[in-house]
């Protein structure tokens, strides 16, 4: 309620921007945690955002999850992107279809006339079939297109709610515990310092690909998120953030 008084939306964009050192900050009123309508202006939000983003020729990866998922079912352009293209930004991840980033990155080409790629590999590959699947030409295709993505945007979750439903075995999730990981975001598991604590070898976008990449999008609300927001911001890869504001303020008092 303090936050609230002494500020209005767009101080608290600018709170957050500073805070964090980000290029933009873009927040929709209310808690997604409270309300689906609010997810649904959230999702909004990120497909505005990542509409004034692209610029033709550009590669853009995306990761799944369901607030990713609103913001694909809202995406709207003036005219076809002939010339882009969406890449999921890694496999799987365990997480059910409809969420998937395959499953995200079409449904965007779908509805803008932009081209898109699958990725049918799983996420968790030990090293030895890591290495002989990224010797398939098709695969090998695809991975470089990921990996070149100028624009990423992604969700970011607590950490143990994403464990769980990627399904990661009790001893992985209670050595999570133990390294303090509190965000997860792209698949790795990030403490409150925003130190990656768990990361797994991966046929989609590496964190030196996110660092390369020229604006990564983080989209995420409700207030339960708010301190795997700011562990994530701190990680300090992100450029934009779309949020909400009970998340937007819980952040803050995690700075
Ligand atoms: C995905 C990210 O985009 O969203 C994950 O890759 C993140 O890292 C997840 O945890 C959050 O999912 P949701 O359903 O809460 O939006």
């Amino acid at each position: 309620p303090l936050v609230k008084e002494l500020f209005g939306l767009s101080d608290l964009e600018e709170a957050v921007r500073a805070k964090f050192g980000l290029r933009k900050v873009v927040i929709v009123p209310g808690d997604s945690d409270e309300s689906d309508d609010v997810k649904r202006e959230l999702g909004r939000a990120g497909s505005r955002v990542l509409g004034q983003s692209l610029s033709p020729g550009d590669v853009v990866a995306v990761m799944g999850g369901t607030t990713m998922a609103r913001m694909a079912a809202h995406f709207k352009v003036s005219a076809p992107l002939a010339d882009n293209w969406f890449v999921p930004a890694r496999g799987g991840l365990g997480e059910s279809v409809d969420y998937q980033a395959n499953t995200i990155a079409s449904e965007l080409a779908k509805r803008t006339g932009a081209r898109y790629r699958m990725l049918h590999v799983p996420d968790h590959l030990s090293e030895e079939a890591y290495q002989t699947i990224m010797l398939e030409p098709n695969v090998r295709e695809v991975v470089d297109m990921i990996r070149s993505a100028r624009i990423v945007v992604h969700g970011i979750g607590e950490a143990v709610t994403m464990a769980r439903r990627r399904k990661l075995d009790p001893e992985t999730i209670a050595e999570l515990l133990k390294d303090g990981a509190l965000a997860e975001a792209f698949g790795y598991y990030f403490d409150r310092d925003g130190r990656v604590v768990h990361r797994m070898a991966t046929a989609g976008l590496r964190l030196e690909d996110i660092e390369a990449a020229e604006t990564v999008i983080g989209l995420a609300g409700g207030r339960s998120k708010g301190e795997a927001i700011a562990a994530v911001m701190r990680f300090g890869h992100d450029d934009v953030l779309v949020t909400d504001e009970a998340a937007a303020e819980e952040a803050l008092r995690h700075s």
